[in-house]
């Protein structure tokens, strides 16, 4: 490890520092950090855990708690300077450290099918990939939304109808949120029907589709967490997708399904699977914990 590396909480005044070591994180996009950094320093639950080297801010990583012992780690960055060096091992360190005092029921993260850094260091730490996804990004575009905004009164109905259906067996039981997956629970789909999230078609007496449209926080726009239903329906409720994100004034949308069944689907919707990345959820299953 580095000589006078420290970790601690994340300052405000670390921002700038920051923000300039995950410019290029990834070529072509960037990062999401700036979008989330605001929240992220002002949210009191979970953590957010600060490399720093001679005064300067070197790496990050994100603890975000949602409640009911479920954990969600995000945003592990090492400045490209001081890669290869430990830094992101000492990093997980520390959040291991952090995760014995929350003691949580379940931890997850998610990471780019791709990165095998990313997934070499969950795996050391005890973590095992336990469901794919496929990310669709799409140009938003003017179009109907078909579907009716579910209520409350459907949420027993929507809750069932989710909690059988494809979709969720293959997700583990994860719904998503762009890059970040949460269990589906009752509580979750109160809020998304609250916040009028859900839609519903409906055949002549039963469901023929229901589809969730969370935000994605880090890019700050809409996506497709959940879909599953008749064929057509998931065509429909994925195309709507587009027509909610430029209703709400975004460029993109972004669809996230489980790798099996669902992209043959999405792609005749018109979603382009050159514009598409394969996403691993990693759980954590090892004994440090416990
Ligand atoms: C992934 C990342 C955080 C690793 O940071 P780091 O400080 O260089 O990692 P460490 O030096 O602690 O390496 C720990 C181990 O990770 C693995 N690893 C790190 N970088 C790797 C790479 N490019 N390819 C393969 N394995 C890699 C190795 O097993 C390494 O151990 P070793 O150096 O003894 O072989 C850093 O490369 C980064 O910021 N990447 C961009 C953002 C990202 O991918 N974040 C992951 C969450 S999506």
């Amino acid at each position: 490890m580095l000589r006078g590396l420290k970790l601690r909480d994340a300052r405000r005044t670390d921002k700038q520092a920051v923000l300039d070591f995950c410019k290029n994180t990834w070529r072509d996009y960037g990062d999401f950090i700036p979008h989330v950094w605001d929240e992220w320093i002002r949210q009191r639950r979970g953590r957010l855990i600060v490399a720093e080297l001679k005064g300067r801010p070197i790496g990050i990583a994100k603890i975000t708690d949602f409640g009911n012992g479920e954990i969600w780690l995000e945003g592990l960055r090492v400045d490209r300077r001081y890669r290869r060096k430990g830094v992101a091992g000492a990093i997980n360190k520390e959040v291991l450290r952090t995760l014995r005092r929350i003691k949580p029921r379940r931890v997850r993260f998610c990471t780019g099918q791709t990165n095998r850094a990313s997934r070499r260091i969950g795996r050391s730490y005890g973590f095992e990939a336990i469901a794919r996804f496929r990310y669709y990004w799409q140009r938003t575009r003017k179009g109907k939304v078909k579907g009716e905004i579910a209520t409350l009164t459907d949420l027993p109905a929507v809750y069932d109808f989710v909690t059988s259906s494809r979709f969720i067996k293959l997700a583990s039981g994860l719904i998503a949120e762009g890059w970040v997956f949460r269990e589906f629970s009752r509580r979750l789909l109160r809020n998304y029907i609250k916040a009028g999230k859900v839609l519903v078609m409906r055949g002549d007496a039963e469901i023929r589709g229901v589809a969730i449209y969370p935000l994605e926080k880090s890019e700050n726009g809409i996506t497709l967490g959940f879909v599953d239903g008749d064929e057509r329906a998931i065509k429909i409720l994925a195309r709507n997708c587009m027509y909610l994100g430029f209703q709400c004034g975004k460029d993109y949308c972004s669809v996230v399904v489980p790798s099996r069944f669902f992209p043959k689907l999405i792609e005749e919707a018109g979603y382009k699977r050159k514009e598409s990345a394969g996403q691993v959820v990693m759980e954590y299953r090892g004994k440090a914990l416990v």
